[in-house]
């Protein structure tokens, strides 16, 4: 087969000499428009998993990639004055010349041709080849000649980043944060030979262009992170290796993916390599394992179907989708990754004290979590919880052993929950005339005894016409709080967890039957009116609800206020008002759902008003000493809908009013949502309001293991979990959860202390056997 790599960076390199080692007869050439020793940039890192596939695949090369690493363990973090360590992180760091400097050699020692000084036009001038590799990075030619095959899809991110080198050498992967005037300033920083570091500089848009850095020549940027980082250069200067580029070197980072890889051009073949088919940001440091493994598996791929040209087509298309799957998770974690580094200055930088500003950064990517930073560093780990339980009051144990996070207690206003976890309110539809019954004492009861420190009834619903179903729980008269009341009595006289009600009025997505009959679905007969933001209907055979006169608001206030009395009667601990999925105060807070043209439609402003009256009007008559959350739908997840961004505009709105709590929820409002779901994938908005809005949240959507409750609640991403499907799954998830992070020094409810004593010895019996 005739081969040509066009583009001799490591995705380019590292195939050719893979697959000339493979098999010797193939004719390969990599085709470079620079010379041998021109490189922009300065070291890269690679985890020990990339080094084992190397060692593997050619032991020749990785054996003097593995001789020319650095390799370091810790991670140390300058911030606000202090100077914080961690261990166990394990990285290695290869100066770039010298990674391809050990390719080119081994190319050539195998027998592949190197071409260099030659800038390819296109790959029609291979016409011949029976396989061309667009392995020419970023700024790819060949995928820009075919954009309508290939598809790229390309995302510019708003911050600016200097790739600098220094000769002083670091032995920790260090970052530096910086406050200037104008915003904050980050270095990446990491040794790659006996010589010199690389220094990446980070920084907002904003803070970029306030402090002139555009106008600046790379000179003038130099001197200013000089001056800014001098501390941690401690009088050694930073260096630029790209004096080619034009202007002041300042760059942005672009978020590559391809639609399609590979592309027959009436001649050869042609497939996307590395950085041509995707980019990693380097807040993860990724971009060359991800060439490195590109290459391995086509190569594999090769092996698999064999190496004679007819087999190319199966070989592009197994190669693409095993790729398209590593590469979307790799990216997925370098995305939140980034993204922290993007809003580090005004949401954590400026709020959260030093201790766990450092364990948010090492828990950015939400790969790494609680458990495993124990693996990393157990030390480390257990100061930080120690630190952490201080800040919840609690007292290490005589033997110095605190609770993890989520076991610690916390207060809001004159109610102290015993740990961070909340069964999150879950329409059971199995009330008779809204009345909290024995199903429900049984159900909400058990999870009461199962650990749970706050316990959510459903969306309970303020008037007959406010019910989302028939079988949903009501609290419109005495007998239904006297339901309530017999609940709560049980709670607190059996258990140390609290209650809360969820108040709530289903508006356009009411008078539908019961979920199991079909969710969503109008009820055929024995419906009601519905009333809502605007004339929309939820389903295309939805009822169209009334838009909503003020006539209809007096009374449905009356119906919250009327509520709250009969729940303050039940002795209640907290009340949530529920603003979220689409009912009816979240109906006037989406735009796609209030279409109204008067002072409760148009601007955030006239969005809130309504929901906010009701807040006001139920804490009023709410007890002082109780809190009042607020679930919000944080993304609509559909374009013209609510985003993050406005949640947290609501969030302050509510903030300001008097809400306690701001419950992070999302969608729901709109049919033809695109939610994206994933382990902890709403916690983001809980972070983003908690930390730049500057209230207390919960985090809820998909938290399903203590490991994620303990990671999110010590970042300080939120103050408090809920858990709804696992609580379905399990009435005992907080307790069993506690076991199987082996913490014993939990109480159980005493009728059931035999249970606990075998249930911890049968999960101790059974890791021992593993
Ligand atoms: C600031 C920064 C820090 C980074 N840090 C890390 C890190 O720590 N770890 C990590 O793994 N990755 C890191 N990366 C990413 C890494 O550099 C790339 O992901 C990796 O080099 C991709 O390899 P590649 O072979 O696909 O592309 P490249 O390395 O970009 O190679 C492409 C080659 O093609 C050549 N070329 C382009 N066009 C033509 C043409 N028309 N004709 C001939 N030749 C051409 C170029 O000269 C170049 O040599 C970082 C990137 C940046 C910007
Ligand atoms: C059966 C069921 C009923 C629900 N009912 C409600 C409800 O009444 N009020 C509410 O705010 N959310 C409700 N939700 C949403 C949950 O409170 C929670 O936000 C969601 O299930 C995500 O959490 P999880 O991943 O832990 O299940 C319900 C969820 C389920 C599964």
């Amino acid at each position: 087969m005739r081969i040509v790599c066009i583009g001799g960076g490591p995705a380019g390199l590292y195939f050719a000499l893979l697959m000339k080692k493979q098999n010797p007869a193939h004719e390969i050439s990599v085709v470079e428009r620079n010379r041998p020793y021109d490189t922009f940039g300065w070291g890269v890192v690679f985890s020990d998993a990339t080094m084992e596939a190397m060692r593997a695949w050619d032991p020749d090369s990785a054996a003097e990639i593995e001789d020319a690493f650095n390799h370091w363990d810790d991670i140390e973090v300058w911030f606000k004055g202090t100077r914080q360590r961690t261990s166990g992180h394990g990285f290695v760091g290869i100066g770039r010349k010298k990674l391809l400097n050990i390719l080119q050699r081994r190319c050539e020692a195998l027998g592949v041709e190197l071409v260099f000084e030659t800038d390819v036009a296109s790959d029609l001038d291979y016409a011949d080849a029976d396989l061309v590799i667009a392995s020419d990075g970023f700024n790819s030619k060949i995928r820009n000649r075919y954009q309508e095959v290939f598809e790229p899809d390309l995302v510019t991110r708003p911050n600016r980043y200097i790739w600098l080198g220094t000769n002083k050498l670091y032995d920790a992967f260090t970052f530096d944060f910086r406050k200037t005037d104008h915003g904050w300033f980050q270095a990446h920083i990491y040794k790659f030979d006996d010589k010199t570091s690389t220094f990446i500089v980070e920084t907002t848009e904003d803070a970029y262009e306030k402090h002139g850095l555009g106008q600046m020549d790379q000179q003038g940027s130099i001197d200013f992170c000089q001056d800014l980082f001098s501390e941690v250069l401690d009088g050694a200067e930073l260096m630029t290796n790209a004096r080619h580029l034009r202007g002041s070197a300042w760059l942005n980072f672009n978020r590559l993916i391809c639609g399609k890889w590979s592309h027959f051009n009436g001649h050869s073949h042609v497939v996307l390599m590395g950085d041509a088919a995707h980019t990693a940001h380097f807040a993860i440091g990724s971009g060359t394992k991800l060439a490195i493994d590109d290459a391995i598996e086509l190569t594999n791929q090769f092996n698999r179907h064999g190496h004679a040209k007819e087999q190319i087509p199966a070989v592009l298309e197994d190669y693409e989708e095993i790729r398209r799957v590593d590469v979307a998770r790799i990216q997925n974690a370098a995305r939140n990754a980034m993204e922290w580094f993007e809003v580090v200055g005004r949401r954590y930088a400026d709020t959260l004290p030093p201790e766990q500003f450092m364990y948010s950064m090492l828990t950015r990517s939400q790969r790494i979590s609680h458990e495993n930073l124990r693996l990393r560093d157990k030390a480390w780990l257990e100061g930080y919880e120690r630190w952490f339980a201080s800040q919840a009051g609690v007292e290490p144990s005589a033997d110095g052993r605190v609770p993890p996070p989520m076991f610690t207690p916390y207060t809001m206003r004159g109610v102290t929950l015993t740990n961070r976890i909340v069964m999150s309110p879950m329409a059971m539809y199995s009330a008779k005339d809204g009345v909290l019954d024995d199903f429900h004492l049984v159900h909400l009861g058990a999870r009461a005894l199962g650990g749970a420190a706050l316990v959510f009834g459903e969306m309970t619903c303020v008037s007959p016409d406010a019910r989302i179903t028939p079988g949903c729980l009501g609290l419109w008269n005495e007998k239904q709080a006297e339901g309530w009341k017999r609940f709560v009595d049980f709670v607190h006289g059996n258990s140390t967890a609290k209650v809360g009600i969820q108040l709530g009025h289903a508006g356009r997505k009411g008078a539908t039957k019961l979920a199991w009959e079909g969710i969503d679905q109008p009820l055929q007969t024995g419906d009601w009116p519905l009333i809502s933001a605007s004339a929309l209907p939820y389903l295309k055979n939805s009822q169209v609800p009334k838009a909503m006169d003020r006539a209809d608001m007096d009374r449905v206030k009356a119906d919250f206020v009327r509520a709250t009395e009969l729940a303050v009667t039940t002795g209640a601990d907290w009340l949530e008002l529920h603003c979220a999925h689409g009912y009816l105060l979240s109906s006037f807070l989406s735009p796609l759902t209030n279409r109204r043209t008067d002072e409760y439609g148009g601007s955030h402003e006239n969005r809130a008003r309504y929901p906010l009256e009701i807040f006001n009007a139920i804490r009023a008559v709410w007890p002082e000493d109780k809190p009042i959350s607020v679930r919000l739908s944080c993304h609509d997840w559909f374009e013209g809908g609510n985003t993050p961004d406005d949640a947290a505009i609501f969030a302050q709105m509510f903030k300001d009013a008097g809400a306690d709590m701001i419950d992070c929820s999302s969608g729901q409002v709109w049919k033809e949502e695109k939610p994206v779901y994933g382990r902890l994938f709403q916690t983001p908005f809980s972070d983003k309001i908690r930390n730049e809005v500057g209230i207390p949240t919960i985090a809820v959507g998909a938290i399903s293991e203590a490991d994620h409750a303990n990671s999110v609640i010590a970042a300080g991403r939120a103050d408090l979990c809920a858990v709804a499907r696992p609580h379905l799954a399990d009435p005992a998830w907080v307790l069993h959860e506690a076991a199987r992070i082996g913490l014993t020094d939990i109480a159980w409810p005493k009728q059931y202390y035999s249970g606990k004593q075998q249930y911890e010895t049968n999960l101790a019996r059974a890791a021992a056997a593993k």
